[in-house]
């Protein structure tokens, strides 16, 4: 496995954003150049659930395009008024479906949502068990659309901590048939312990992140993070 260095993509490195590096021969990160300016609104502490939800929105818009980038993979000429231009589009036989890991997952469904109106959406419930030391996700509810059997399932989920949540996700999404290979998992902050074992895992499970933090803590959350995603998405933070 070739091992990936990621640089901070904020401000100039220093002690207070360190370059960061991990092992995934799958994973790349999201190169607009607003990522700084997106993250530092949404990481801030005193950013309210409102702001939150405006400016995550715009972050997640940006590398969900990332991620349907993949999937745009085919050669074709495109007919201009003037002329002919070369270009890409998206194979027809390689649609995609949504796979949001409830409760956060659901707001970069909505990001993907607003960008591919109509795309077929799976649920799958999944939570951290806060009460264990290693945060063993739980899976509480899973539902399916119907012939996702050929389809590119997009996993949506903001936080990549453990890696617990979406590793849970891909075996259930393995079990009814989609291979690795047809897996892109769309994340906006991971760490170097969850994409490790992502990539020793699945390594053919392709990630799109916008940003590597340097570590977990001792409660697994990531640091310098945002807090909790879903808590700060929805509203539900004092
Ligand atoms: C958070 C986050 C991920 C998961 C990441 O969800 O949205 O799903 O934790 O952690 P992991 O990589 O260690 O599994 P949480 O379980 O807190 O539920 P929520 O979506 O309701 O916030």
């Amino acid at each position: 496995m070739s091992p990936n260095v990621a640089e901070s993509n904020g401000p100039p490195s220093d002690s207070r954003n360190p370059v960061v590096k991990f092992e995934h021969p799958n994973c790349q990160l999201c190169t607009s150049k607003n990522l700084p300016y997106l993250f530092s609104k949404i990481r801030h502490v005193e950013t309210v659930p409102k702001d939150f939800e405006f400016y995550s929105l715009r972050l997640m818009k940006l590398i969900a395009e990332d991620a349907l980038a993949l999937m745009a993979d085919k050669e074709v000429d495109i007919p201009t008024p003037c002329g002919t231009w070369r270009g890409v589009a998206a194979d027809p036989e390689n649609e995609a479906f949504a796979v949001s890991i409830v409760r956060a997952g659901d707001s970069m469904l909505q990001a993907v949502r607003e960008l591919v109106p109509g795309i077929p959406v799976a649920k799958i419930l999944i939570q951290r068990d806060e009460t264990t030391k290693e945060k063993t996700p739980i899976l509480y509810y899973k539902k399916w659309p119907k012939n996702v059997a050929n389809k590119t399932a997009l996993i949506c989920d903001p936080m990549l901590a453990t890696g617990g949540s979406v590793i849970m996700a891909i075996k259930s999404l393995l079990e009814i048939g989609i291979p690795e290979e047809k897996m892109i998992f769309v994340n906006v902050i991971s760490c170097p312990e969850g994409l490790n074992r992502l990539g020793r895992e699945y390594p053919n499970v392709k990630v799109v992140t916008g940003m590597v933090d340097p570590m977990l803590n001792s409660d697994r959350f990531i640091v310098p993070g945002l807090g909790d995603y879903g808590d700060r998405f929805f509203g539900t933070v004092e």
